[in-house]
This record gives structure tokens, sequence and C-alpha cells, in this order.
């Protein structure tokens, strides 16, 4: 199909996305604002993108929305992003029911307010009947956090005689992981030109192909995604092999 001014394969795209969306507070900063203005311009870019994505047809994209690290920011910073995170269930859940896209988290509850993380699992369970896509919000996220929370529990199943040592493979600790069913991200996106991972899918992004742009996330146009696509099908991924 044509689309967005790029020719792309629809029976070969990514099964799964994933966005680093990076450079809100830049954007906001050259602009003279508040970062959090760019947050709030951020949530714009991503609700342009689920919407395109309705033409485009990537079946899961997972979204990067808060690290571990990201505590260490300002209290008032840390503070608005959750309070965005609420505003986002609350606006936003409507809308993904609408376009039949379900709803998931992937991530740690520690340190989350208790109504917050009430909010969340609502939107799941109201979401969950939702088949033709998938929004996985990556939230609370770190991947060293992801293993570590997998290993002290394959550690606690063995020990309390529920699981074998010998039983622990590949595809058990990925069993362990916040987020078992959904596949390995195909394409991994990082806008602000920052050219690093940040902790994000350590684990399920062993073999994702990476593609940044300089692009602030709030200017990240579906144009763009399209674009990763289309590159992202030019490749040749090897694994290994020759
Ligand atoms: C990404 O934008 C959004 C979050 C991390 C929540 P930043 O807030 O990191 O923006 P920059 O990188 O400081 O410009
Ligand atoms: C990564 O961006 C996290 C999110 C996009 C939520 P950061 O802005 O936190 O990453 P660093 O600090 O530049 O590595
Ligand atoms: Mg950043």
């Amino acid at each position: 199909m044509r689309i967005y001014g790029q020719d792309i394969d629809e029976k070969k795209l990514p099964a799964h996305v994933g966005i680093i969306m990076d450079g809100n507070g830049r954007w906001a900063k050259a602009r003279g604002l508040a970062r959090i203005a760019g947050h709030e311009e951020g949530f714009k870019s991503l609700d342009r993108l689920l919407n395109a994505n309705k033409e485009i047809g990537v079946r899961v994209i997972t979204i990067y929305a808060f690290s571990t690290e990201n505590w260490k920011r300002p209290p008032a910073e840390v503070q608005f992003l959750m309070g965005m995170a609420k505003k986002m269930i609350v606006d936003y859940l409507d809308t993904l029911l609408r376009n039949d896209i379900r709803f998931v988290m992937t991530g740690s509850f520690e340190g989350i307010s208790a109504d917050l993380k009430e909010m969340i699992l609502g939107a799941m369970e109201r979401s969950k009947h939702c088949k033709s896509y998938t929004l996985n919000a990556a939230f609370n996220y770190g991947g060293r956090k992801e293993i570590l929370d997998a290993v002290r529990r394959i550690a606690a199943d063995c020990s309390g005689g529920k699981l074998d040592v010998s039983k622990i493979d590949e595809k058990k600790i990925t069993e362990y992981l916040y987020s078992p069913e959904l596949p390995d991200p195909d394409l991994i996106i990082r806008t602000s030109g920052e050219l690093r991972l940040s902790n994000f899918l350590l684990w399920e992004g062993a073999y994702s192909e990476l593609w940044f742009t300089k692009k602030y996330w709030p200017d990240f146009h579906p144009r763009d995604f399209c674009k990763a696509i289309a590159d992202f099908q030019k490749r040749k991924r090897r694994f290994g092999k020759v």
C-alpha cells in the first residue's frame, strides 16, 4: 500500500513496534514553554499516531511513557506525569474502546498510587475484549527492573518447589516477564536524536531493528512512523545466521 508517501508491504508489517517518545521537554524549551507543556503536546502526537495506525495497521504498539529512572525528576514533573496517566485513562479510554484498541501496561506497580493502579487495572479489564490493536504502556518500566522482578519470582517458585531449576530456559524467563503474551518488538523507534535505549525492553529488544529521528516527540508525525516502517522493511534481519 502507498501511505503517507511511503510504499509499505502490509503483509510484512512489524508485528510490534516500540516507541521511546523522547524530547517533550526540549520541544517545550525551544518554544519558551514549561516542560509540562511538552508532555501535553506529546499526548496529541500519540493520539495522531494511533488514529493513523487504523490505516497503517501495526497490531501492537508499546509506548515508553514513564521509566523507573524518571522518578528522579523534580517532584512537580513526576506528579504531573502521574496526573497525565490518570487523565489519559479517564479521557481517552472511550476512544481506545471505539477503535477496538486493547490497553495493557508493562511495568511495576511499586510506587504507583492505589487509585492510579486501580484505574489502570480497570482500563485493562474494560478493554480486554478489543482485538484489533494493542496499546501497551511501558509505565514505571525499566528493563533491568523487569528482569530483576522475573528473577525474584523464578527464585521464589524454585525454592517453593513449583519450578525445577532444570526447567529454566529462555522461554521460561519470558513467561515471568511483565507481558509474556506480546511478541518481541520487531522495530524500536526513538525520537529526539538520542541514540540509546534508556532501559527500554532490554530482553525483548535483543533482535529489534532500531530507528532514530532527531525530531522531538511532539513533532513526530504518522509520516515519520511510515518512513520507519518502510526502512524496516528494507533491512535484512539475520538473527545471527548468514
Ligand atoms: C519524554 O520526554 C517523556 C518522558 C520521559 C515522560 P522528556 O521529558 O524526556 O523530554 P526531554 O528529553 O527532556 O526533552
Ligand atoms: C526515556 O527517556 C524514557 C521515556 C521516554 C519515558 P528519558 O528522557 O528518560 O531518557 P534519558 O534520560 O535521556 O536516557
Ligand atoms: Mg528525555
